[in-house]
């Protein structure tokens, strides 16, 4: 008879926890938050088994192979709602606004990926980016090429990542070579998400870009695609500038706003993520939240390409799911520190300063809810995934210095937020594993 193969052994992961049990926009940051001063994480099968005292669990779990981590921040994994991995090697383009900037450098970017091997070195170039800082999971745009949804998920697999990807879907205003039609993004999308939707840690969204590159009838088709998915999330953009409403508005001229040309197409129900929603109107972000959708704030763009200011405070207090995103390439980094201090920069002129909990929480559960995947992702729990970041809370002598000079734990944290990159991200756990890449 064989002997069964031994388990992996526990691995108990020590440092300062933090973690929230609530959403600190709707109840005070004080009952939300569980901060363990010396604390640990127990892992075991890529899963959270326990957290707690790092005594106490390790006296409970003596066989467990144990990582420190000292002073260091044990976070879950950041969670990043809204990014196109397509864009990363045209981040930081010069000058243009939203429109311009599409045709100038993001639609020539993205025709390279009908060549297969590029879009797999930089779906593997992109998510080492994100592990180096600290993300986990990202709920990334594609090109129409399905095989720059292969790549991507092929490279997730390969690092154990749990990712949400999606064919981007386009027939129109686009350059030749970078359109697809309404049939054939439907069979694309359908074959591409009975190919990944649910594979291994693998999500498919289906992936209309926006409403000025789809005709009605492909908007129609991906419409009914999601009715026949419901459980795939679905991911696009919505009201990110004033152009772009003027010119949603002449190319559907019967629809009451910019999200109707969605809803009436069967593109709005809970798991559809909206990036931006910076412009709507109070109809729009009624709709949004009596139809469970989530809007995504993806800071660090919205200044970028000098889109607006999205208002956290007044969206939150409407009752919507909000997630955080670094929007790569519009966005200007793969960092969500860089994200969560731009986000409390555009809630200062938004006249609201967001708590760091606020900021930490957007970044982790709140984008994992948004994506339908909290108590999966996000969070520090029994049964969560062991996807882990470790920040440094003193990773450069700028923030050091002015770490040494804190006496609360916010104090402590903020920082690394406002000035903290991937020097402050000291290691990156992926169901279990240590993934942040090593630099040569
Ligand atoms: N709207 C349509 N496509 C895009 C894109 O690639 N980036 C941003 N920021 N907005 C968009
Ligand atoms: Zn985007």
């Amino acid at each position: 008879m064989a002997t069964p193969a031994p388990r992996p052994a526990d691995r108990l992961i020590l440092g300062q926890l933090l973690h929230f049990t609530g959403d600190p926009f709707a109840a005070p940051v004080d009952e939300v938050t569980r901060h363990e001063r010396r604390g640990a994480v127990l892992l075991r099968d890529g899963r959270i088994h326990a957290t707690g005292p790092a005594e106490a669990l390790r006296t409970a779990h003596p066989q467990a192979e144990v990582i420190d981590h000292g002073d260091a921040l044990i976070l879950p994994g950041f969670v990043d709602a809204h990014a196109h991995y397509p864009q990363t090697a045209m981040i930081a383009s010069w000058g243009k606004r939203l429109i311009d900037w599409l045709n100038t450098y993001t639609f020539p970017e993205e025709m390279r990926f009908a060549d297969p091997a590029y879009a797999a070195t930089i779906a593997g170039r992109y998510l080492d980016l994100l592990l180096a800082n600290g993300t986990t999971t990202v709920t990334s745009f594609c090109t129409i090429h399905p095989a720059s949804v292969d790549a991507l998920f092929e490279a997730a697999e390969a690092r154990g990542m749990a990712v949400v990807a999606g064919k981007t879907c386009m027939d129109r205003n686009a350059p030749d070579g970078l359109r697809d039609t309404a049939q054939s993004a439907y069979d694309d999308s359908r074959a591409l998400l009975l190919k990944w939707h649910g594979r291994g840690r693998a999500t498919y969204a289906i992936t209309p870009r926006f409403s000025p590159t789809s005709t009605p009838e492909q908007l129609e088709a991906l419409g009914a695609l999601w009715g026949e998915h419901p459980d795939c999330p679905m991911q696009t953009h919505l009201s990110e500038q004033t152009e772009e409403l003027s010119w949603v508005a002449s190319l559907y001229p019967e629809a009451r706003d910019y999200l109707d040309t969605y809803e009436q197409r069967g593109l709005l129900r809970e798991g559809g993520l909206y990036g931006h929603a910076i412009w709507l109107t109070d109809r729009e972000r009624d709709r949004l939240r009596e139809m469970g959708a989530a809007v995504v704030h993806c800071p660090t763009s919205n200044t970028f390409i000098g889109s607006g200011l999205f208002d956290m405070a007044a969206t939150k207090a409407a009752g919507l799911s909000v997630g955080l995103a670094t929007d790569t390439g519009g966005g200007s980094s793969f960092s969500m520190l860089r994200t969560m201090a731009a986000a409390y920069e555009i809630g200062q002129l938004s006249g609201t300063a967001l708590h760091p909990a606020q900021l930490l929480w957007l970044a982790t559960e709140g984008s994992a809810g948004a994506l339908r995947m909290g108590g999966a992702i996000g969070r520090l729990a029994p049964g969560a995934a062991a996807d882990l970041v470790v920040l440094d809370l003193a990773s450069t002598p700028a923030i050091a210095q002015r770490h040494a000079e804190a006496d609360t734990l916010w104090e402590a944290v903020f920082p690394t937020i406002m000035m903290g990159d991937d020097r402050a991200v000291t290691e990156t756990y992926v169901a279990g594993i240590a993934r942040k890449p090593q630099v040569a």
